[in-house]
């Protein structure tokens, strides 16, 4: 029998994954299933975009680029930045990686080590955790709460900073809640940190153009005394429906951009090629496309919202962005798995259970909206049907 490393032990995994697992194979036996279990855009890639990865492959670029990316990709993301965000950032600072999950992984590998201590939003991105426990350090829950809107107080997080705090990880907007953090509590930690110079920033804004009603987003690129320790993530894989693509960037504070370069070249040496060209098409083209995907996304929201309030027993705050819904369902007297199970098995909907993205995620469903209105509206009433 091979033996694993102690540290296999301690690496979770996301089961949204095992839902669409599950889901496919209930597909495969015949059943209809509705999928609001999967945390990507159910838009395709822009014409454009497919283009310009065909077109790298038909020039002839089919070797390795630099570890950190292309140049002119590089370049391409700091202008994008200084457009969308007002912050200046230099091409070098930024390392290009096959997704947004890289940079979690790499940022959470390059501080986490026993004796450490983490701080990561729960419910959140099951990745944090996992990764922060593989490196045995101390995962530190920074509780969400609905009464909140699943936002974050600063003074809970600032309160929560040890001697041995390395790393605090933010996310907004929010999955698996939909949740967002406004200016001023951004503002507060800022300042609050001042306090606190050993703590890192990993600030994962992969949905910050995902945002809807007046709401605006507030990157931790733009705290100007924060810059020499904020790790600013984002990608492709919502914004411009590129899951599939493994696309992602981060912009490092100067010192860790060499550690960071170092990891990719010992994990994946560069990202594919043709999809760093695709990258490039996607930042500098039309943006039309991604307009009518986040309007779609808001109208959906809303069916969805009022939706989940007419059930039974269920109880939804309104999420800012992303394209998530993650209603209390604790009045039905379910726990979150067994309403996972129950919405997939007795009405054929895909959802997933809020436990999966943490602890404080019981008496919670995550329901994705990146479906059709019609589909979620059957979906819903598939599930007052089963209650
Ligand atoms: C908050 C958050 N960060 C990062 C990612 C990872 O994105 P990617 O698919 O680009 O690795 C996801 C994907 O669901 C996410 O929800």
């Amino acid at each position: 029998m091979s033996q694993l490393a102690q540290s296999m032990s301690r690496l979770g995994t996301e089961t949204a994954f095992d839902v669409l697992a599950r889901a496919e194979q209930l597909i495969a036996t015949g059943k209809d299933v509705i999928n609001l279990g999967i945390g990507q855009p159910d838009f395709k890639t822009p014409d454009h975009i497919v283009n310009a990865a065909i077109k790298a492959l038909k020039d002839g670029h089919h070797g390795y680029t630099p570890a950190n990316g292309i140049k002119l990709l590089r370049e391409t993301i700091a202008v994008d930045l200084a457009q969308r965000h007002n912050v200046g950032v230099d091409p070098n600072h930024v390392v290009v990686v096959p997704g947004g999950k890289v940079t979690m992984f790499f940022a959470i590998l390059m501080f986490g080590e026993p004796g450490v201590e983490i701080l990561y939003p729960n419910p959140g991105f099951p990745i944090y955790e996992s990764a922060i426990n593989f490196t045995g350090a101390k995962a530190i829950p920074i509780p969400l709460r609905e009464d909140n809107a699943f936002s974050f107080d600063a003074d809970t997080v600032l309160a929560l900073i040890t001697t041995k705090t390395r790393l605090i990880i933010l996310n907004s907007p929010a999955n698996p809640t939909g949740g967002y953090v406004p200016k001023y509590q951004l503002d507060r930690l800022a300042v609050g940190l001042e306090a606190h110079p050993h703590v890192n920033i990993l600030s994962d804004e992969i949905y910050s153009q995902m945002l809807y009603g007046d709401r605006r987003h507030t990157t931790m690129l733009s705290y100007e005394n924060l810059r020499d320790r904020v790790i600013m993530l984002d990608g492709w894989s919502k914004t411009y429906a590129m899951t599939g693509w493994r696309l992602g960037y981060a912009v490092w504070p100067a010192h860790l951009v060499e550690p960071a370069t170092r990891l990719a070249i010992n994990c994946h040496s560069c990202v594919n090629t043709a999809a760093q060209y695709a990258g490039i098409a996607a930042l500098t083209g039309p943006q039309d496309k991604i307009q009518e995907m986040v309007t779609a996304f808001d109208e959906r929201r809303q069916v969805i919202v009022d939706a989940l309030n007419n059930l039974p027993g269920f109880r939804c705050t309104d999420p800012g962005g992303a394209f998530y819904a993650f209603p209390n369902i604790t009045e039905t007297g379910m726990t979150a798995t067994e309403a996972q199970n129950k919405f997939l098995d007795s009405a054929g909907v895909a959802t997933v259970a809020g436990t999966s993205f943490g602890s404080y995620g019981e008496g919670y469903v995550r329901f994705s909206y990146a479906n059709s209105i019609e589909n979620i509206k059957k979906a819903i009433n598939r599930i007052r049907q089963c209650l």
